[in-house]
């Protein structure tokens, strides 16, 4: 007689809303306010740089100026492709997605570290140095190499917020440009069990090195419910155009059930506090930059959105109008996230090691049971 089923009652809960899958100590959400290790996002976001918030998320506290110079230094060193992965990167088609290409290009370099099975805790760290000095890099290259332009030498006594703009342009970039581009890095690197953060975490759960665990966490933030909404929010304001049609666009999205890029948040429901640090941002920026026609029609968005569907707009939503004032292709807006994200990955690969359990769950079955295979001749 077959055994009886287990029985998983009040166990499934699509998309694991609530579920507590892990400890962590990493980033925590308290009703609408973000933490990093302690730190409310608010003050990182006006006190710290993306460098000392790395070093914060990776080492459980604030570095010391000394600490911080090095930490800046060892980044430094690591600020370069080698001309190896340089001539791999040339070989991959350069008409696709970016995320598409990053995902490659994150593998490739896995190729040419000669440390990427090296499992130790020293060795982790450093290619998580590496990795978030690296991804940067990449995401430029990807822009030049596919407009056919020679890459550009980084600079590695300067920050990655102004290498980014360094490399993508090889022009001198503006500073206040620099400034918010760094703080839109912070308000990225981390947040909690976050759908990447999570895909990377059951990969290294299973002990597979560090780059396949970053490589599946970039897979998982590719999706527009995800990272790829900062773009798609993009296309919207210029498929939407002028200011008179935003609120009915809205309106007919919302009756034809389509969702709105930037809005909603599995576990935000009074506000994204990145987005309103974001939606400041926006709103500066624009304005520096000639663009203001575009946060204003953010704003007609965000009212409707939260009249309509008592919606609010999530990290996703102001930062496509900070990145297109600032003049990035908007297709890399998302690899721009992970290059920031990479930061949180890696801290959250290298917890998930401190106290690992491979993830396992069940799925509670609902298929056909009892049958006896039929020979082919006989169906
Ligand atoms: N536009 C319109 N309606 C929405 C939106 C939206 N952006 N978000 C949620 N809703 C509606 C849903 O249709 C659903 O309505 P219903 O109850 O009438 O059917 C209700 O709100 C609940 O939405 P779910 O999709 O069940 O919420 P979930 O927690 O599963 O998903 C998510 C959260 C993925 C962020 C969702 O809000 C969404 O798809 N938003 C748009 C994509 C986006 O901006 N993603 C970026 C998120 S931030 C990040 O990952 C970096």
């Amino acid at each position: 007689m077959a055994e009886a089923l287990p029985v998983y009652e009040g166990a499934v809960d699509k998309g694991l809303e609530g579920v507590v899958a892990c400890t962590t100590s990493i980033s925590f959400i308290v009703g609408a306010t973000l933490n990093y290790r302690g730190y409310t996002i608010e003050d990182l976001a006006a006190n710290s740089t993306f460098e000392e918030t790395t070093f914060l998320l990776w080492n459980d506290r604030l570095p010391t100026k000394a600490e911080l110079e090095k930490f800046r230094k060892d980044l430094g060193a690591e600020m370069s492709l080698s001309p190896e992965l340089v001539a791999t990167l040339k070989t991959l088609p350069t008409n696709v997605h970016p995320m598409a290409w990053l995902r490659s290009a994150v593998s490739a370099m896995a190729m040419f570290d000669k440390e990427a099975q090296d499992m130790s805790p020293e060795a982790n760290l450093r290619k998580s140095l590496r990795m978030t000095a690296k991804m940067t890099l990449l995401v430029t290259a990807f822009d030049r190499l596919r407009n056919k332009k020679d890459l550009v030498a980084p600079k590695p006594d300067k920050s990655l917020a102004y290498n980014f703009f360094w490399t993508l342009n090889g022009t001198e970039p503006d500073p206040e440009i620099v400034k918010t581009f760094d703080t839109c890095l912070i308000l990225h690197a981390d947040h909690e069990l976050n759908n990447s953060a999570f895909a990377a975490r059951v990969t290294a759960s299973s002990l597979s090195d560090i780059y396949s665990a970053v490589v599946s966490a970039i897979c998982a933030l590719k999706g527009p419910l995800h990272g790829g909404a900062n773009e798609q929010v993009m296309h919207m304001l210029k498929e939407i155009g002028t200011m008179d049609k935003a609120r009915p666009w809205v309106e007919d999205a919302l009756n034809n059930k389509v969702k709105v890029m930037g809005f909603g948040h599995r576990v935000y429901k009074n506000g994204d506090p990145r987005a309103k640090i974001l939606r400041q941002m926006s709103d500066r920026l624009t304005a520096k930059l000639g663009q203001h026609h575009w946060f204003e029609m953010s704003d007609l968005i965000d009212d409707a959105m939260q009249n309509k569907k008592g919606l609010l707009p999530n990290v996703d939503f102001y930062s496509a109008t900070v990145y297109y004032a600032m003049g990035i292709p908007i297709d890399i807006y998302t690899p721009i996230f992970a290059a920031s994200r990479v930061a949180g990955w890696d801290a959250h690969i290298m917890e998930q090691w401190k106290n690992n359990r491979i993830y396992r769950p069940r799925g509670k079955w609902q298929g056909k049971e009892n049958l006896t295979y039929t020979p082919i001749e006989k169906r």
